[in-house]
Formats: structure tokens, sequence, C-alpha cells
């Protein structure tokens, strides 16, 4: 669920370097907005317009209820993209608010409000700064939204802590870190380690004026820890979906092969002590 597999302009390089937090947001910014059309071409139909998915694995919110009872509840979705979670969640009777870096996304969410009149009401804003107030929602989401392209994740869950309400739950979704150690390919020959697991070096595309145009950031799974403890988050559970037989659908570096027998996605369910 990344950005990455689209027809963007080729980079001039690309490679494991250090780049700064703006730098990294900047870059992804324009990734998203250029690559949004591809992504909810190729894409939208497993997502579903009103679908809440997990992960490439399919996990839906539907079997799963990380979330629990949304009836009622007022729900922010963090990088929300074109709104597929939140309008599940409007659909289960929770008042949502999304919100995503890219305006191309967000349009493509409001696209998709018209064709399905279930509207998402959205905001144009990074995770690190959400634009709402202290404690004014009961719960949060983030199905691969912003946390797997963010390198300051420390701020990015300090403010999810700032603007839900004690006890509130945020569950969310990224890249399982050990995927950092194998190549971007869900056949056998991705099941060769090819990096170290503790290099935290982000991957970079920088385009022709040498200016990073895609950062994938990495963290390990004690880094996540640290962060969501740091930001005053409880974790409650880790789910680490399997692939599910008869699913045959890849996406990006998830496939069947490499599947059945590595971790895609890692999926944090915290709350707000
Ligand atoms: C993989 S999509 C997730 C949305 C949806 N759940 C899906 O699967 O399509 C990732 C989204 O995160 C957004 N994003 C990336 N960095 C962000 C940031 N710093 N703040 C807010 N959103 C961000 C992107 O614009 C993109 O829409």
């Amino acid at each position: 669920m990344t950005g990455a597999e689209g027809a963007a302009p080729q980079p001039r390089e690309v490679g494991f370097r250090p780049v700064t937090a703006a730098e990294t947001e900047r870059a992804n910014r324009r990734d998203w907005d250029d690559e949004a059309d591809d992504y909810q071409r190729e894409h939208g139909e497993f997502l579903g317009d009103a679908g809440f998915v997990w992960s490439p694995e399919g996990l839906g919110e539907a079997e799963a209820r990380l979330l629990g009872d949304v009836s009622g509840k007022r729900v922010l979705e963090v990088g929300c993209g074109a709104g597929q979670c939140s309008r599940w969640l409007r659909t289960q009777g929770a008042e949502v608010i999304g919100v995503d870096l890219s305006l191309r996304q967000l349009q493509h969410s409001r696209r998709i409000d018209q064709e399905t009149q279930v509207a998402v009401p959205v905001a144009c804003a990074t995770a690190t700064a959400l634009p709402l107030p202290p404690g004014c929602v009961d719960l949060a989401c983030s199905a691969f939204g912003a946390l797997p392209f963010l390198l300051d994740i420390d701020t990015a869950l300090a403010e999810v802590h700032r603007v839900l309400r004690p006890g509130g739950r945020f569950v969310f979704s990224v890249v399982h870190p050990v995927r950092r150690m194998l190549p971007d390919d869900p056949s056998a020959a991705g099941l060769t380690v090819v990096r170290s697991y503790f290099d935290r070096t982000p991957y970079v595309e920088l385009g022709r004026d040498g200016a990073p145009t895609y950062v994938e950031p990495h963290h390990t799974l004690a880094d996540w820890i640290a962060a969501i403890v740091g930001a005053g988050l409880v974790l409650e559970r880790l789910v680490e979906p399997e692939w599910p037989v008869g699913h045959t659908r890849t996406w990006g570096g998830w496939g069947p092969e490499r599947g059945a027998l590595v971790p895609g996605t890692a999926i944090f369910v915290t709350r707000r002590g």
C-alpha cells in the first residue's frame, strides 16, 4: 500500500540515504498527488468505495472489529486517501473526519462521495499537525495512511494522542518491519535477506534536480512500540494478518507466495491511557 508502483517520471537515482522529515513530507505529498489517479484506478475496486480493508491481505474491519463498536462514535481517519474506510464507518453509524496530505487523493474522495452519496468530511493536512482540537474524537484509525510515510512517527502519534478522548482507541496498519530486510518482490525471489533490519536509513528516490521525490522510512518493531508508549498510548494488541488461502491478488511486494511465509502487515491496536 505504497505509492511507489505508478507511472511517475523515472527517478534520477534511487537508494538509501539520510533525509529530513521536511524533505520526506514534501516528497511524499508530491508523489501521492502524482500517483493518486493510477493508485485509485489500480486498487479502488479492491478497496471498495465504502470498504474498510486494513491491508493487502484483505483483512476487513467488518470481520476484524479492531475498532470495536463504532456506532455513534466520532472517528478520525489519518491519511484517509479517497476516504474508503471513512465511508464504511459512516455506513456503520459513525461520525467521521478524514485527514490527508494529498489534495489529489482528497479529490478522489470527493468524486466517490458524489458517486455513492455517502460523503466524508475531509481536511488537507499532515498527520504531524492535525487541524483538530484536543480530545475531540472517540476513535482514530489509519489503514496504511500517513504513518508508513513518516520519519517523525513520534510527533504523529503524539498528535493522535492529543485529539483522542481519554480511553479512545487508535488502530493503525503499516508495512511489517521485517519486510525491510527483503526485496520488494512477492515471489520466492523475494525471500532472501538483502538489508539489515536494524538499518533505519530511508529508501529515497531523487528527481532530476537532486531533490527527493519519494521517501520510504523504516522503523523497527521496537521503534514502533517505543513511539506508541512515548506518545502516552497503551499497546493492546499487535495483529499480523496471515495470507488467506485462495487470495491470489498481488500488490507491490505483497502476494500469495511470500505472504504464506512472511508477514507483510503489522496492525497496532492502541488506546489513550
Ligand atoms: C496507502 S494510502 C492509505 C489510504 C487508504 N486506506 C488506502 O488504502 O488507499 C496512504 C495515504 O497516506 C497519505 N499520506 C502520506 N503521508 C501523509 C502525511 N504526512 N499526513 C497525512 N497523510 C499522508 C497519502 O496521501 C495517501 O493518501
